[in-house]
């Protein structure tokens, strides 16, 4: 089991398995929010990765047994376990990467705003211990908002004056994992080849999978494209209501955010090769933050692939205007959030 698992955008086989045998990496990584239900997978999932020495799981409560529980699978990381506020600085202190799915999750008939009001404040705490303990990490935003939660975090690091936008992102992966699995079902295409970029955001028609930018190269009728598209962009519904009041996606958020932690880990030893969509600073629109593929490097994005914006179809073209004033709004919102605090 140890040696099969290590979730990966672009690399081979040949390369993954070299990472097994003579893993040189040794990172540490916190999750908070680990007790939860993307946090527990996500944490096996990590406690998988040859490239982790030290893993720190911190949550409110119920994350002793968790931590026990882990501790057993014989990967090399060390797991270590920390409940409540007065836990939370010696979770983060040396911490090379930070995961943060900490919130409640939606339950049918909400929308992902509607969990503002509990999760701005969870995420504002939980970053401003980041900046106090451990300034240098990557940080990953999963809890939503996203759209809103990415811009309060940043907010809190500016205030705290250890703001770094280069290691500060939303966790957009698991849009481009739906996208990957549903473009390559409709087309009978080989799962492990296709890849989507997703831009804009992390709700609704703030999700926008650019199916013109696929690859391999696939051509859609004008139907497929309008029904791939909103597939996508409702797919983390879709799971709310097949879950109907038990939650949101965990198991495939826990897979798509620990294939987000295995790049920013091989992006941080070096590895020149690795690109993902992410929800960042950004100045490839005009708004601060956009979702897109990015490169990451020893210092966190390297590059903005602003290629992935040009010679957009015109339905994409339309769809990126569109997305804007309700993007721009959630990320006003979490500024105003935040400000208000200071
Ligand atoms: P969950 O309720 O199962 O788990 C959340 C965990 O957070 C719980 O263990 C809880 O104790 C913990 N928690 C609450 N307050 C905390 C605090 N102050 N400090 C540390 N831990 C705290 O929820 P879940 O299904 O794991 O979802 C978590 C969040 O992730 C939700 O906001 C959900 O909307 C979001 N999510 C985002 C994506 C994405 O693509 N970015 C996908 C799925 C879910
Ligand atoms: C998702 O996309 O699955 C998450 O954002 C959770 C949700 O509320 O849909």
């Amino acid at each position: 089991l140890r040696a099969s698992f290590a979730p990966k955008a672009q690399k081979t086989n040949q390369n993954l398995h070299q990472h097994h045998f003579q893993p040189q990496a040794s990172y540490k990584v916190a999750v908070l929010g680990a007790a939860g239900g993307i946090g527990q997978p996500l944490s096996l999932l990590i406690k998988m990765s040859p490239l982790v020495s030290v893993l720190h799981l911190y949550d409110v409560a119920n994350v002793k047994g968790v931590a026990a529980d882990l501790s057993h699978c014989n990967t090399p990381s060390q797991v270590m376990d920390f409940t409540g506020a007065s836990e939370l600085a010696n979770a983060l202190k040396g911490i090379d990467v930070v995961v943060i799915p900490a919130g409640v999750p939606r339950k049918p008939g909400m929308t992902r705003d509607d969990l503002f009001n509990i999760n701005a404040g969870i995420v504002r705490d939980l970053v401003s211990a980041v900046a106090d303990n451990c300034p240098d990490a990557f940080i990953h935003i999963i809890s939503n908002p996203v759209n809103s939660t990415v811009p309060i975090a940043a907010e809190v690091l500016k205030q705290k004056g250890v703001y770094d936008p280069k290691k500060l992102f939303g966790v957009t992966t698991l849009d481009v994992v739906r996208a990957n699995t549903f473009v390559a079902q409709k087309k009978n295409l080989k799962l492990i080849d296709v890849d989507v970029p997703v831009v804009g955001g992390h709700a609704g028609i703030t999700i926008l999978p650019l199916l013109s930018k696929t690859k391999p190269t696939v051509s859609f009728t004008d139907e497929e494209i309008e029904q791939l598209t909103v597939r996508i962009q409702n797919a983390g519904t879709e799971v709310v209501e097949a879950k109907a009041g038990a939650g949101s996606a965990t198991l495939s958020m826990a897979y798509a955010a620990a294939r987000f932690v295995e790049s920013s880990l091989r992006a941080l030893d070096g590895d020149g090769d690795v690109y993902e969509c992410t929800f960042v600073q950004s100045e490839v629109t005009e708004l601060p933050f956009f979702a897109s593929r990015v490169k990451l490097g020893r210092k966190g994005v390297e590059a903005f692939i602003t290629s992935d914006l040009q010679g957009l179809s015109e339905y994409e073209q339309k769809a990126v205007e569109a997305l804007k004033p309700e993007l721009k709004a959630s990320i006003e919102k979490g500024i105003d959030f935040a400000s208000k605090q200071a």
